[in-house]
């Protein structure tokens, strides 16, 4: 079953399309039991309400892969649930390779990459090799942060039709000539997440980060096309991450 398979049941079953991002602030390197430890008992109680877990640096530079990642990559699909690594990944095709194969090796369905690095000798190998082990990859295609505008937004010339348009709608072209498994956009861009919908439609996924505090909003992104919400600070850093949760999955049953 394809990654994009998945999903789908995770969501379905669990009820939920939210994808915790399993975020937390630096600790000192000898502190980073701590991290861990929070990181347990963040999944524990906030498992119900979610259908995946997305890790980031915050926990593969304290934790290592093999050690504390590997161990919370079990506990989340021990749970149901599935674990997307957002590596961004970003260079040349062997390296690219090599990055998969651990991420995979340490478990991992899916992991995020950056279409900017282009097909031959740079995704290419990524794709064949996560589609071999039916594990996902998913492409930014417009990020949550200001900045963003300065390299997804800018104006460019497609290669194919010579034509002006914009580099994330050639992000989202490609993710369905690649056959990604999803597509990040942000949240706090929902007038670019219904202009990519229409070009992918249910084929490719939306996921969706900037939630709260990056001052996105679940409704809007979901109202413009998102399919999947990730959110991190806004369950992670809650006095009662289950509560936080608990009281967004509740808010997008009434919308
Ligand atoms: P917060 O705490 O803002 O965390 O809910 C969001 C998480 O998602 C990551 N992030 C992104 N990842 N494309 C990505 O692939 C994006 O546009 C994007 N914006 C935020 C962020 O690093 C954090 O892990």
């Amino acid at each position: 079953m394809s990654f994009k398979a998945k999903m789908q049941d995770s969501s379905k079953s669990k009820g939920s399309n939210i994808v915790l991002a399993l975020d937390f602030p630096f600790e000192a390197p000898e502190n980073r039991n701590k991290v861990l430890a929070k990181a347990l008992s963040v999944l524990k109680a906030v498992h119900p309400y979610i259908c995946a877990v997305k890790i980031n640096h915050h926990l593969v530079l304290p934790l290592g892969t093999f050690d504390g990642v590997q161990q919370l990559v079990e506990q989340i699909r021990g749970q149901g649930l599935l674990a997307i690594m957002d590596a961004k990944i970003n260079d040349i095709g062997s390296t690219n390779q090599v990055i998969a194969d651990y991420y995979y090796a340490a478990g991992f369905d899916a992991l995020i990459a950056n279409p900017f690095v282009g097909w031959e000798e740079g995704l290419k190998p990524l794709f064949e090799a996560s589609k071999k082990l039916n594990r996902g990859v998913i492409l930014l295609c417009y990020m949550s942060h200001k900045g963003a505008c300065e390299g997804y937004g800018q104006t460019v010339f497609d290669l194919e039709t010579g034509e002006k348009t914009l580099q994330y709608i050639v992000f989202a072209k490609k993710a369905l000539k690649w056959g990604a498994d999803g597509v990040v956009v942000g949240a706090t861009y929902p007038q670019k997440i219904a202009e990519i919908k229409k070009i992918l439609g249910e084929k490719v996924p939306i996921y969706s980060p900037g939630i709260g505090v990056q001052g996105g909003a679940a409704e809007w992104a979901l109202e413009a096309g998102a399919n999947y919400l990730i959110v991190g600070r806004e369950i992670t850093l809650a006095e009662d991450p289950a509560q936080a949760a608990r009281k967004l999955l509740a808010s997008l049953k009434c919308t």
